[in-house]
């Protein structure tokens, strides 16, 4: 039932405020400024031994654990980072006692993932699961993580599970930083933000006739590129792919960064630039980034706190705590790859060659 939309990708962006309230839903603790997460299955003494987090999964997943590595580097200091799960399985990897594992999925059936989950256990490591389905294979297979709470995902394409996972992190980053040493100051903080989050998706919501209209303005691009610094890195490369999936626009992501090594030499004006421009401490390399493509005569769409002077278009989005800002500046990129494919014509919720989850290797 797709509830009064055209599509089930329309309904479940729309359902985003609903989703992140479920993720939020009596896990967050004021009184010690934590959050609780029953199932983790991870002492605070244990918590405290980690020395690295290594996080895998897949697509969509995989981009999530790049944002979820960033926020558990930021708010816990463990050093984090994120890895596709088929490439972690095939290099024959360096399996650490001291390093976490989590394991992140939609369907919890992706068969890299679970691979993967596998064979670390039987190297006997500890192996958590970021997972929306419940009861599916990966969250059986891992020794405790949290469920994300999406509710159930049509569309081929992930939408909210996505955002869900990021906000998913967030918690577990905050509840590791305040086993470590992130302040009660910071902890509150970062529990201000994640409340705000339901209503400021309901704001970016209320943009999709703007970026209809831009939208037009791209549905028929050879290729677009997509680029941000840090933060905004895995936000371009998972609108990026978004894009892709449902529209067959040929679609890059760069960190902003890496344009003067290489892909600046694409600039013209017949390939658009999306730009993700946090108004952050990064704001104003993120700026010169956008001069230099301007002085290339390419056309810009930047997602920002602010009007951005060098951009054609401005998507403006509500600012959050900084750490949190990527969960909400995916979203009118979701919009952007939807309005696109369907200006094309595209069968939005089931893109060629594709499938919904992945069961063989
Ligand atoms: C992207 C997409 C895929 C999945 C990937 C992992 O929109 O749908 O890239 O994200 O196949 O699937 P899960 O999360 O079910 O393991």
């Amino acid at each position: 039932d797709m509830g009064g939309h055209d599509t089930f990708m329309h309904k479940e962006i729309s359902e985003q405020p609903d989703a992140v309230d479920r993720v939020l839903r009596g896990r967050i603790d004021d009184r010690f400024s934590t959050v609780h997460l029953g199932g983790l299955n991870l002492d605070p003494r244990e918590a405290r031994t980690i020395r690295r987090i290594k996080i895998l999964g897949c697509g969509t997943s995989y981009h999530a654990g790049l944002i979820g590595a960033g926020l558990i580097e930021s708010m816990a200091r463990i050093p984090a980072d994120a890895e596709p799960a088929s490439e972690f399985r095939y290099r024959n990897p360096v399996v650490d006692p001291d390093t976490l594992y989590i394991a992140v999925s939609q369907s919890g059936e992706t068969y890299d993932v679970l691979a993967a989950v596998q064979e670390l256990k039987r190297k006997g490591a500890r192996v958590l699961g970021v997972v929306n389905v419940v009861g599916s294979a990966i969250a059986r297979e891992a020794d405790g993580g949290m469920y994300v709470h999406a509710g159930p995902e049509v569309c081929v394409v992930s939408t909210k599970c996505f955002t869900n996972t990021v906000t998913a992190f967030a918690l577990l980053a905050l509840h590791l930083g305040r086993v470590r040493d992130l302040s009660v100051t910071d902890g509150k903080r970062i529990i201000e933000g994640l409340r705000k989050l339901p209503a400021q998706i309901e704001e970016i919501l209320k943009t999709e006739e703007q970026i209809k209209e831009i939208a037009a303005e791209y549905a028929g691009a050879q290729s677009m590129m997509f680029i941000g610094r840090v933060r905004g890195y895995p936000v371009a490369l998972e609108a990026s792919l978004k894009l892709k999936e449902i529209s067959y626009i040929h679609a890059e992501a760069y960190p902003a960064s890496e344009l003067k090594h290489g892909p600046l030499a694409l600039i013209e004006p017949a390939l658009p630039t999306v730009a993700i421009v946090p108004d952050d401490d990064l704001l104003e390399k993120n700026r010169a980034a956008l001069e230099e493509i301007k002085a290339r005569s390419g056309r810009i769409l930047a997602v920002a706190h602010q009007e951005q002077a060098k951009a054609d278009h401005t998507i403006v989005v509500p600012k959050n705590e900084d750490e949190l800002d990527p969960i909400l500046m995916g979203i009118p990129l979701q919009l952007l790859a939807y309005h696109t494919a369907l200006a094309m014509g595209r069968d939005i919720d089931k893109p060629r060659n594709l499938a919904k989850s992945v069961t063989v290797e």
